[in-house]
């Protein structure tokens, strides 16, 4: 077990001196979780064979899903990839920084252990001034993958990280909670159009209004899992954000979704399981269980995304039988929400009519 060492910091004004002392375990091949703008990522330096095996490990996550470089600028990616195409140009003027993750062929310098052995690189420069500093102090490009164990649902804030990571990793740095929720949105630009392969922090919708031709990767909005070779991303094949307990998602109008989410705790209670709700501000007053807890308000899906992996964790921390959960609108930050819920239930959905 390793001494992990806690620096909290003031995330609108990091303390420089705590930033440099990180910094240094990242320059000598440590791990450092730290927090950006969408979930907490674990941070080793990018160029480091020994250090990204390090973080593998540390997070349990099988070798063949690399984690997202992190860079400080947009023009420390040019070293990173064979070409920037002009979309991707566009993008990162437009996003970064930003919950927006580009896809790129990457080039030599790059070792084969940050890429899993594919011939892209996923990279991002973060909105955070936290995970700025640390990289600009640590002076290399930083391979961050969501700092939780792999499988748990993404974290949140320090908090998530310490009860995944704690004893597994030389630093955590704790600027607070996130303020998306939800991971970046990854989008290939090594294909034309380009496509969505995660949708996340960065809506589809804004997305085309700046490149028109774009698409979204049939996993994005899958409701049940894909055959293998229909699989472009190392992560559409790993199971995600699963609590320990059964996760039923229940889709449908906010009438319908109540009716059914109400049969289903009365069947499940009468069969002496233990039941949690994750329901919506418009909802929550209609159920009765032993744990009802809201994502917010329907109408805004924003707050829903900030909320969505905390409450994951709490609810399956009282330690119920199964999760009902209600889906939302696929529209904006939705289509992130219901692709993590989805994953989260392992596909065991239900449409309610
Ligand atoms: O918001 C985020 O993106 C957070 C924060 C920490 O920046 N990071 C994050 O990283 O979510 P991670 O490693 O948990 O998710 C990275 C995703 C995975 O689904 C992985 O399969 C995909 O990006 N990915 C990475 N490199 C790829 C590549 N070369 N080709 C296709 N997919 C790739
Ligand atoms: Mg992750």
């Amino acid at each position: 077990m390793k001494q992990t060492l806690l620096l909290k910091v003031d995330s609108a004004n990091p303390d420089p001196a705590k930033i440099q002392a990180a910094a240094k375990i990242i320059q000598q091949g440590g791990l450092v979780a730290f927090p950006t703008e969408t979930v907490y990522g674990l941070g080793a330096d990018a160029l480091n064979v020994d250090a990204v095996l390090a973080l593998f490990e540390a997070k349990r996550r099988p070798l063949d899903n690399p984690p997202i470089v992190h860079v400080a600028s947009a023009s420390e990616v040019y070293r990173l990839v064979q070409e920037v195409p002009t979309k991707a140009e566009l993008l990162m003027k437009k996003f970064w920084p930003g919950p927006l993750t580009l896809l790129f062929k990457h080039s030599s310098i790059v070792p084969n252990v940050t890429t899993a052995g594919l011939d892209t690189v996923a990279i991002r420069m973060p909105k955070h001034k936290v995970a700025l500093a640390l990289i600009s102090a640590s002076g290399c490009p930083i391979a961050a993958p969501s700092a939780n164990l792999a499988g748990k649902p993404s974290p949140t804030s320090a908090q998530h990280v310490y009860e995944d990571l704690n004893g597994r990793v030389d630093v955590i740095i704790d600027g607070g909670a996130t303020n998306i929720g939800v991971e970046s949105t990854v989008v290939d630009l090594t294909i034309d159009p380009p496509m969505v392969l995660r949708p996340g922090g960065t809506t589809f919708e804004a997305l085309k209004l700046v490149i028109s031709n774009v698409k979204l990767h049939a996993f994005v909005e899958a409701e049940k899992e894909l055959p293998l070779e229909k699989i472009r991303s190392p992560g559409m094949k790993h199971r995600h954000y699963a609590p320990k307990a059964e996760v039923i998602l229940v889709e449908g109008t906010v009438t319908t979704v109540t009716r059914k989410i109400q049969e289903l705790t009365k069947s499940y209670r009468q069969k002496g399981a233990k039941v949690g709700i994750l329901a919506t501000d418009e909802t929550q007053i209609a159920y009765k269980a032993d744990v009802v807890r809201s994502f917010g308000s329907r109408f805004n899906l924003p707050a829903i995304a900030q909320n969505l992996f905390r409450l994951l964790r709490e609810v399956d921390a009282e330690n119920v039988d199964v999760i009902l959960a209600e889906g939302v609108s696929s529209e904006g930050m939705g289509l992130a929400v219901m692709n993590r819920l989805r994953k989260a239930s392992g596909y065991n959905i239900i449409k309610a009519e």
